[in-house]
């Protein structure tokens, strides 16, 4: 019998008896329980056909250091001295790639938590209670839960007609109760970058910590044959959010938060009175050395030339699906900065159903700039944006 089939058969058997939905009283032996999750697994999609995540397969050196360092706890960094060693390369490496060698901050869960921990700083910084602060419209929605969380204000600037931050607009809502202004280098729906350069200035003429949102474009925009200001090289910039998860290629959950300096990192701090250290600044207690050992093999194994492969080859898949996408009559919203493509087709929600009841995973971008958002990451290949192509030609021939 096939080994496919026998799981099939174990798993089968154990849902049939009900051993399911509650705690067993007795042990359910390890092949079993392989079984029943290889069999679960397999209810997952393929990254083959994903258009709309920002993540993509690690890197294999990546899941070979994640499992080396599994039962590591960062939240107790006494007690595994080597990783805290191999976080604070890893916040070395990323500070240099950032315009800053000198920069300070640790490998958190993700985008959310680096954006939360990093407004949380400024507010702290501010002594500003009840405050507010200003993010481009085109924010990730982790800034709401930031305003839920932290009590403030979040006002949204709009965007200009090239999908950017409209600094007039970010002008008019900043004031004396302001905490912190956000900028986004490479944003969720568009990848467009936002006057950075601009934005530091208006922080500094403020007083205002600038947090600068490169969840997404971090990894891409140091490796991308155009340059843009939009670093710790722009002298406004307070704090980084950074993830290796994204286009890092490192397991999930892996996130990057840098601040310029450790006075910024201070104002996270807690007291931690059992553990090995004496303080603590991330949000998490324990917390997986995991993500920081795998960060770090991606980011020694790849170096910048790696990196500059990756991002070329994701680069080249975008210009292949906007040009065969013009060549179908479809337009981008703006063209593309980085392998991230929105495209304007009628009825976006419908045109997506449609796509992906052929099985392809696509996303579409809010209102007022309703349209179909393509993430072109290093699992895609040419073939499937060929294949991707020819469905989105004949859906969108229902549509006209
Ligand atoms: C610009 C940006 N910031 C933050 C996030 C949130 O990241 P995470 O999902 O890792 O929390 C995302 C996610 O796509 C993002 O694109």
């Amino acid at each position: 019998m096939k080994h496919r089939d026998q799981i099939r058969q174990i798993a089968k058997k154990v849902n049939k008896s009900g051993q399911r939905s509650e705690m067993r009283e007795k042990a359910l032996p390890a092949d079993e329980v392989m079984a029943i999750l290889e069999r679960t697994r397999e209810r997952d999609y393929s990254y083959d056909r994903f258009l709309s995540t920002m993540c993509t397969r690690p890197h294999p050196i990546a899941i070979k250091a994640h499992d080396m360092f599994l039962e590591t706890n960062l939240g107790d960094p006494g007690l595994f001295p080597g990783v805290a060693g191999l976080e604070e390369e890893v916040v070395r490496m990323l500070g240099e790639l950032l315009g800053c060698p000198l920069a300070r901050g640790y490998i958190s869960t993700g985008g959310t938590e680096s954006n939360i921990q990093a407004i949380r700083a400024a507010k702290n910084e501010s002594g500003k209670c009840g405050g507010n602060i200003v993010v481009p419209a085109s924010a990730h929605f982790s800034f709401d839960k930031i305003g839920d969380l932290l009590s403030l204000e979040v006002r949204k600037a709009e965007l200009d007609s090239q999908l950017r931050v409209d600094l007039s607009s970010v002008e008019s809502l900043i004031d004396e109760h302001t905490a912190a202004l956000v900028g986004i280098a490479g944003t969720t729906e568009f990848g467009q970058v936002d006057p950075i350069e601009e934005l530091s200035d208006l922080a500094l003429e403020w007083g205002v910590h600038l947090h600068v949102d490169a969840a997404f474009g971090g990894f891409v925009l140091p490796f991308l044959d155009r340059s843009f200001a939009w670093d710790f090289s722009l002298p406004g910039v307070k704090s980084i959010t950074i993830d290796p998860h994204k286009m890092g290629l490192a397991t999930i959950p892996a996130g990057g938060l840098l601040f310029r300096n450790q006075e910024c990192m201070n104002a996270l701090e807690t007291e931690t009175h059992y553990l090995t250290k004496a303080r603590q600044a991330s949000l998490t207690g324990t917390r997986s050395g995991a993500a920081a050992a795998a960060t770090y093999a991606v980011m020694m194994h790849l170096g910048r030339e790696g990196f500059r492969e990756m991002v070329g080859y994701c680069m080249d898949l975008t210009d292949h699906l906007v040009r065969g996408a013009k060549e179908i009559g479809v337009e981008p919203l703006i063209e593309p900065v980085m392998n991230v493509v929105a495209l304007r087709v009628p009825e976006p929600s419908k045109v997506r159903e449609r796509l992906m009841d052929r099985d392809w995973h696509v996303s579409i971008t809010r209102e007022p700039n309703r349209a179909l958002r393509l993430i072109l990451m290093g699992h895609m290949s040419h073939e499937n944006v060929d294949l991707f192509l020819k469905d989105l030609k004949e859906v969108l021939s229902e549509f006209v």
